[in-house]
């Protein structure tokens, strides 16, 4: 059975290559019928062979790199056809195909390469390689090859692209040169590749100049794929976009120091699906009122200069995946008009001017893992059930006008670690937090939130962050909410006037190995926290409070990493060691009671470590009695003394 389906299949490729048909038999040949057929052609082999002898095999080479030496099985006694990334014509026998892809080759790829005198060769794939060399700078490598795909991406070639090479390479479908070191002037003849399908040009050092940006978008009438990420169009006309087939499917032009305004007929090409137009900070231009295409799934602008506001018919954009619009010049109201929006991952419109009331149908979203509004001036307050979102990983609503509670669904979301809600016109109260989740960076400073914060914070088990800075904030902080936290965590409690930390009689019981920043300035402390006596600690502000009294010898010891401490602004009269640990950089006394003599009866002026690392010493606004810029003359490190 099998053979008399080689037989037909091998009549029927006959037939196929007399009528001059460009057909990869040996693509679906069945595979009984390559093994028993031995095609290799001598000189092909010996050509393939010498390629494999000139390069070398990568030491960064295996799974572990995602790589495989496929030269390796390239072995003189086997076919050559049957060699892993070779691919022969099924009746002539010659190489068409070569795919060496992430292979580990390394080496330099000469202009006299045996690989280019494999004259029948159709694909050529190098991609994913460590080869060097200029060789494109040679116009006559390709001569009488019906070359039509060729993928150099993501090696290390450089020079500059000859311009007569174009013109053996007519037959050319596919070209891929991502991501290696080409430069100068891309060719005007590459007009003359009108039968290029995918052309990726991206992150090389190349430009395009305005003709020939203009020829390209006339003549390259197939083009599915045009991604030249980083050329230089600085010369290139905008108006020429107008001229780019509608057969496009994908556009990324990222970083291309676009300069003009772009017609907004190009977001409605009905095949254009990825539109990639980022980081172009001069490209101006504004999205069409109707008919945007509903192919699209990707529409990135940002950091661009569009202007506008977005057209209601955005909620027709069904099969939309990601869309970035950040730093934008837009304006006006975002429509409510998610609901249809089913497949939106990513959606970010930070610093975009918009105003008016926070979408809500955005909530709705089930596939969103990203939501970026921050920096706008967007009114109202959250919903107050959401049970979708439960992809959402990162939510930011940061620097608008939002007002009214902060929700108990923000916390219940299973895969939030990250909240950003911070310079709003939050009021609270925050509501208590349900059910564990992974939240690790909250950040709710600077709202006007009223209230206290609620036990449950402190059972999040993955809490890295947490920023409750300039709220109106009340109640007390105690040692045994601190003790339930798991991480390594930052505090940032600061200007919350009517907020205090307890001081128990059993705080001594307690240690806190997880935290590391504490920032509890401007609050109402009236003692000393011992409690804080902890060797990961890095910073601690309790600034500006009514701290009373004295810190005690014990208080003061096993600070091993701290390295700022701010007591400034309290009442402190007395310290019975030098406060700090051998790795204090700042330490800010200023303004307290500190009385009589206290650098020579507390600290050791000759440790060594101290005198090397402290920069900052502020202690003015004391009662002292010591001179102390005599004192510490030759601390080497210290640059302000105050
Ligand atoms: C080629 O294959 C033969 C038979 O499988 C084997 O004996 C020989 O060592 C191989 N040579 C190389 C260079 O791998
Ligand atoms: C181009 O390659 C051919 C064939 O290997 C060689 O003869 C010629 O010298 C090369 N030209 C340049 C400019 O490198
Ligand atoms: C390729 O050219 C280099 C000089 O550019 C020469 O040393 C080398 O022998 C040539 N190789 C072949 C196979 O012609
Ligand atoms: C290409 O890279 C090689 C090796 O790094 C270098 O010697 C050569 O000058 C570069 N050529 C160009 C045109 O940049
Ligand atoms: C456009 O492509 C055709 C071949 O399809 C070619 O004859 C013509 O010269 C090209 N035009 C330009 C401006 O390159
Ligand atoms: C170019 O090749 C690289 C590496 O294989 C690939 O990641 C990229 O998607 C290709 N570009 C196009 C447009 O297919
Ligand atoms: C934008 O335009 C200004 C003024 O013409 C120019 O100075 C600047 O370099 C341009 N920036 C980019 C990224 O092209
Ligand atoms: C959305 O698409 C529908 C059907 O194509 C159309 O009737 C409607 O006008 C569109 N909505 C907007 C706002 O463009
Ligand atoms: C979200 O969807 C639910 C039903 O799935 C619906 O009841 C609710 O009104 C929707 N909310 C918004 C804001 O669209
Ligand atoms: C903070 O809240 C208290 C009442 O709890 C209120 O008296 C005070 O005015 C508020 N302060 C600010 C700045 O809103
Ligand atoms: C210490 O805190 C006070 C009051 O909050 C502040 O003014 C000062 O700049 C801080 N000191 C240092 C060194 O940052
Ligand atoms: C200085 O630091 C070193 C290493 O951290 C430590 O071994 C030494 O005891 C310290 N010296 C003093 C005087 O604290």
């Amino acid at each position: 059975m099998g053979k008399v389906v080689s037989m037909l299949y091998r009549i029927l490729c006959l037939l196929l290559a007399f009528l001059h048909f460009q057909v990869h038999c040996s693509l679906s040949s069945p595979s009984s019928f390559l093994h028993s057929a031995h095609l290799c052609l001598p000189e092909q082999r010996a050509a393939l062979l010498e390629f494999k002898n000139a390069i070398s095999l990568d030491d960064y080479c295996g799974p572990v790199y995602s790589n495989y030496p496929r030269t390796s099985s390239w072995n003189e006694s086997t076919d050559c056809c049957s060699w892993d990334g070779v691919s022969c014509h099924t009746v002539t026998g010659h190489v068409i195909g070569i795919d060496l892809s992430n292979s580990c080759l390394y080496g330099t790829l000469p202009a006299n390469s045996s690989l280019f005198h494999l004259q029948r060769l159709q694909w050529l794939d190098l991609s994913s390689n460590n080869l060097h060399g200029s060789f494109l700078e040679n116009s006559s490598l390709f001569h009488r090859q019906g070359l039509q795909q060729l993928n150099l991406a993501f090696n290390d070639f450089n020079g500059s692209i000859s311009s007569e090479l174009f013109n053996q390479l007519v037959s050319l479908t596919h070209l891929n040169l991502s991501y290696n070191s080409f430069s100068d002037l891309i060719p005007y003849e590459i007009s003359l590749l009108s039968k290029l399908v995918s052309l990726d040009l991206s992150n090389n050092g190349l430009r395009f100049d305005s003709q020939g940006f203009d020829m390209l978008a006339r003549n390259l009438t197939e083009l599915r794929n045009f991604i030249i990420d980083s050329v230089d169009m600085s010369d290139a006309a905008i108006p020429s976009f107008m001229n780019l087939t509608p057969s496009l499917e994908s556009l990324s032009l990222t970083d291309c120091q676009l300069d003009g305004e772009l017609s907004s007929e190009v977001f409605s090409l009905p095949y254009l699906q990825h539109i990639d137009l980022g980081w172009n900070q001069n490209l101006t231009g504004y999205l069409p009122k109707t008919d945007l295409s509903n192919a699209i799934k990707l529409l990135d602008l940002s950091f661009c200069r569009f202007r506008g506001s977005i057209p209601a018919s955005f909620g027709n954009l069904t099969q939309i995946i990601f869309l970035d619009f950040s730093r934008n010049d837009f304006g006006g109201q975002i429509p409510d008009t998610f609901g249809n929006l089913n497949k939106l991952t990513f959606l970010s419109f930070s610093f975009c001017n918009f105003c008016g009331q926070l979408p809500t149908t955005m909530f709705n979203l089930t596939e969103l893992t990203h939501l970026d509004l921050s920096h706008n001036r967007l009114e109202g307050s959250l919903p107050n059930h959401v049970s979708e979102l439960q992809l959402l990983e990162d939510i930011s609503i940061n620097n608008n006008l939002i007002s009214g509670g902060v929700p108990s669904w923000l916390f219940t979301l299973l895969s939030l670690r990250r909240l950003d809600l911070s310079y709003n016109k939050l009021t609270g109260p925050i509501d208590q937090i349900q059910k564990p989740n992974s939240l690790e960076y909250i950040d709710l400073s600077s709202n006007d939130i009223h209230g206290s914060i609620p036990n449950s914070f402190f059972d999040l088990v993955s809490l890295e962050t947490l920023d409750l800075s300039s709220n109106n904030l009340s109640g007390v902080i105690r040692s045994n909410m601190l003790a339930k936290l798991k991480n390594r965590t930052d505090l940032h409690l600061s200007n919350n006037s009517l907020l205090s930390l307890s001081t128990s009689g059993n705080d001594v019981n307690y240690s806190f190995p997880q935290l590391v920043k504490v920032s509890f300035s401007s609050c109402s402390i009236r003692q000393f926290p011992s409690f804080f006596r902890t060797s990961t600690l890095e910073l601690l502000d309790l600034s500006n409070n009514k701290i009373h009294g004295r810190i005690s010898k014990w208080e003061a010891e096993g600070w091993e990493r701290l390295s700022v401490l701010n007591l400034s602004y309290n009442f402190l009269t007395t310290l019975e060691q030098f406060p700090a640990g051998k790795n204090i950089q700042v330490l800010d006394l200023q303004s307290n009671m500190l009385q009589g003599p206290i650098l020579s009866t507390c600290l050791n002026l000759q440790n060594p470590n101290l005198t090397q690392v402290l920069v900052v010493f502020l202690i003015s606004k004391n009662k002292m009695t010591e001179n102390i810029p005599q004192l510490i003359c030759n601390w080497s490190s210290l640059m302000v003394l105050d």
